[in-house]
Parts: C-alpha cells; sequence; structure tokens
C-alpha cells in the first residue's frame, strides 16, 4: 500500500513518549501529523491510507486510564497502527497489550509495537539520559521497518507481549504539590492537567482523588513551583532503584 498520512498520536505528560512517537512516525514517512492526546483528546478519524503511531507512557505497567478514554474519541477505517510503550526502564508489563487492545476496538490494525526506555519521570535518576542515540536509531529503523511491511501489502498482526486480565493498577501515594511562594497562579497547571485536578484559581488544592500522579503539572510549570515531597519520594526512589537496575534494551515486534 501506498501511505496517504503519518500520524503520532500521543499522552505524554513528561515529554519522553512525545519523543519516541515522533521518532518513529519520523522513520516511518518523514513527515507526519502531530496529536498531542496529554491534556485533551480532539474528535479525528483515519482512513485505510493513513498510518498511526499510538504511543503511551507505562503507569504501573498498564496505559494511563485517562488516554484510554481520550482514544474514545478516535476512529479508524481498517488504518494502520503502530503501539508504543515508553517505560521507566522497570517493565512494561501488560501496557503494549492493552495498548493494542484499544486501538483495534476503535478500528484499526495493529502491524507493529515496540516497548521503549526513557528517564523514568517520577524518579529522574532512573535511565536518565534515554531515550539515548541508540535509542534514537533503533526507533527511526523501526519506523522504516513498519513503511516496508506496509509497501509489501503485510498488514499482519504480530504477538504482543502482555496477559490478561492486565496487572491491575491502582495508582501511587504520592501527589504533586504547589510551593506557595514561587506559585504565581499563572494557572497552566490547571489548564493542561488531564483529568481536571487543580482548580485554576487555587492550584494548591490539588484533588489527590483524582491526580494520577502524571507529572505533567510539575513538568508544565514555568515557575518549577510543583513537586513531590522529598521524604515520601526518597522510599518510592530506593525501592525503583532496586528494580530498575539493569539497563533494558528497546524491543519491536513486527
Ligand atoms: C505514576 C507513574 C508510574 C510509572 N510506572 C512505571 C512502570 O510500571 N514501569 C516503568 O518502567 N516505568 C514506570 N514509570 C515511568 C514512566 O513510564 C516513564 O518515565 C515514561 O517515560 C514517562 O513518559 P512521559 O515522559 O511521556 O510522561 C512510571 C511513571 C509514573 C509517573
Amino acid at each position: 500500500m501506498t501511505l496517504n498520512s503519518v500520524s503520532a498520536l500521543y499522552f505524554s505528560p513528561g515529554g519522553s513518549t512525545r519523543a519516541a512517537a515522533r521518532a518513529v512516525a519520523g522513520g516511518a514517512g518523514g513527515e507526519y501529523r502531530d496529536c498531542d492526546f496529554t491534556s485533551r483528546a480532539d474528535s479525528l478519524g483515519f482512513g485505510e491510507n493513513d498510518l498511526v503511531v499510538f504511543a503511551a507512557p507505562v503507569f504501573g505497567g498498564r496505559i494511563p486510564a485517562p488516554f484510554a478514554g481520550f482514544l474514545d474519541s478516535v476512529t479508524g477505517r481498517g488504518s494502520p497502527a503502530v503501539v508504543l510503550a515508553v517505560y521507566g526502564n522497570r517493565d512494561y508489563d501488560d501496557a503494549l497489550l492493552e495498548l493494542a487492545g484499544c486501538v483495534k476496538a476503535r478500528g484499526f490494525r495493529v502491524v507493529a509495537a515496540g516497548a521503549f526506555i526513557a528517564r523514568h519521570s517520577m524518579v529522574p535518576e532512573i535511565a536518565s539520559g534515554r531515550p539515548d542515540a541508540a535509542d534514537r536509531d533503533a526507533m527511526a529503523a523501526f519506523g522504516a521497518a513498519v513503511r516496508a511491511k506496509l509497501a509489501a501489502d503485510d498488514f499482519s498482526e504480530p504477538a504482543i507481549p502482555g496477559g490478561r486480565p492486565y496487572k491491575e493498577y491502582n495508582g501511587v501515594p504520592l501527589h504533586p504539590s504547589a510551593n506557595r511562594q514561587r506559585c504565581v497562579k499563572c494557572g497552566k497547571c490547571a489548564r493542561e492537567c488531564p483529568v481536571g485536578a487543580i482548580p485554576e484559581d487555587a492550584p494548591y488544592r490539588t484533588d489527590n482523588k483524582k491526580c494520577i500522579t502524571c507529572m505533567h503539572c510539575v513538568c508544565a510549570c514555568p515557575n518549577y513551583a510543583r513537586g513531590l515531597n522529598p521524604l515520601m519520594l526518597a522510599a518510592t526512589r530506593t525501592m525503583l532503584k532496586k528494580a530498575c537496575a539493569a539497563r533494558r534494551e528497546p524491543e519491536t515486534f513486527i
């Protein structure tokens, strides 16, 4: 088949998933359309010659629940799709399989899947510097391999790792809060929070029941006013550093 268009569609609170989606889409098509589904969903339809690279970060071995919901506004008509899971060097568990299931339910044909490693957004010392040059080469080469597969009219679905029922994930007991001295109440964090957990006029009152600890408010704040409690983070850091000690490498399924 000849591709009409290539799109990178991602949920990326900290920016790493966006980088992976763009690198794979760039490898597949050169030019691509950028669809940022981090803070909101757009209603989008794709035709049978439109390739979409769907990318999610891994949270507790799953894809973030709001992204799964946002995908309900995307429709394919047998359109080819690539699914990507981007994770912080621990594991992606069932995230890739879950994302594949979501996009197939929306009318896409999953022709390839990839799991790539990026800096851990809660504990940035873990996998710091990733994706590195070798990771970026692997992403671009993967995109090119997808293009070649489609050019050969091969729409087969690869075996994707993961199991059902999906791993249970109920969030983490850590939530970013605002430093009152630094916060200027500009409202950016509130406007961009994917789950509407931050009131625009009172950003100190984060709703921890809604918050999914995606870290987007921490990354988006122009005044570096938001962060996790350092004492509580210390315990998570120790636990995660053990679980993430060995360097993991990209995996692709095509
Ligand atoms: C709440 C939360 C849960 C996470 N769970 C996992 C996990 O289960 N496995 C893993 O390897 N990384 C995990 N990570 C790390 C992210 O998957 C990783 O940093 C990813 O690159 C973030 O993407 P982003 O920069 O696009 O937000 C988690 C991060 C957060 C904030």
